[in-house]
């Protein structure tokens, strides 16, 4: 059974600056909620109960907000306002949250091997929590948990986006599986390809279930695209192995580190909350 999920979140969120000088980005709200928030809900309704947080300076309202304020509670306590802190006490009394920093940025890989100390030797889920992810249904960690269950592979959730838009994403190529229309065997991927080399257009999104021997990979990856060390070049390890699926989800996906996704990602919870 998978229980832990890690949240790196040691970015310095430099595209929202400067709302992201003294906020950590993942506190930024979607209407009343920091997006990390919905990322924990994530987590929670996939029925894991132990939070990683890979945080770095400047990022103390992270712990804050899965804590409890004793002077706001005991101000609001018996008033009107005393239900809208009601999921956020329901998250804390559901989980626990560790955390450890990430000193040097030297990338999504890197941040993920800093997370070693919090997961140990066992599977575990990875939320980033920049990509809000919504479905009426299951959510798409949950979907994801199902085909771990059935392949005990690394899995990554994957989405078609236009082709030259590559450039953004890790790619992957690979060959359908078990007559699904949705799950692929990895037999290649790259980390933001320039669109004329990308392999395909299946670009990885950010949740991934990952198998422990993941951490011996990231210690002898070197740096790859941009200088960092690259999860998507650790991963292209275990693919070679045939170890990697990739699910094509169900749901919507919003890119929330990018001003536009995160005012689609607004507009989206804010009609649903009036519908
Ligand atoms: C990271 C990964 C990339 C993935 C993306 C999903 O990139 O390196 O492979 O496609 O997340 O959001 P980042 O967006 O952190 O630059």
């Amino acid at each position: 059974m998978i229980q832990k999920c890690l949240f790196p979140a040691a970015g310095y969120g430099t595209r929202f600056l400067p709302a992201t000088k003294a906020t950590p980005k993942e506190m930024l709200p979607v209407l009343t909620k920091p997006l990390i928030q919905y990322g924990v809900e994530e987590a929670v309704e996939a029925g894991l109960n132990t939070m990683a947080i890979i945080t770095g300076r400047g990022k103390r309202a992270i712990e804050d907000h899965f804590d409890i304020s004793y002077e706001l509670e005991h101000q609001i306590k018996g008033s009107s306002k005393e239900p809208l802190l009601d999921e956020i006490r329901s998250l804390i009394n559901q989980c626990t949250f560790s955390y450890t920093r990430q000193v040097e940025m030297k990338g999504l890989g890197h941040a993920i091997l800093t997370g070693e100390t919090l997961i140990g030797n066992e599977p575990f889920a990875v939320i980033l929590a920049d990509d809000l992810c919504t479905n009426g249904h299951d959510s798409v960690l949950k979907q994801m948990l199902e085909v771990y269950e059935k392949y005990q592979c690394s899995i990554i959730a994957i989405e078609e986006v236009p082709k030259e838009e590559t450039y953004k994403y890790g790619v992957i190529a690979g060959n359908l599986v078990d007559n699904t229309n949705d799950t692929y065997r990895v037999t290649d991927m790259v980390e933001k390809p320039d669109p004329k080399e990308a392999p395909t257009n299946m670009a990885i999104i950010g949740r991934y279930i990952l198998t422990p021997d993941i951490f011996d990979i990231l210690r002898e990856t070197k740096p790859g695209k941009g200088g960092e060390i690259q999860i998507t070049d650790a991963l292209l390890e275990q693919a070679k192995k045939g170890k990697v699926i990739a699910y094509k989800f169900h749901g919507q996906r919003f890119d929330c580190g990018s001003v536009d996704g995160f005012v689609e990602a607004t507009n989206y919870f804010y009609n649903r909350m009036e519908a």
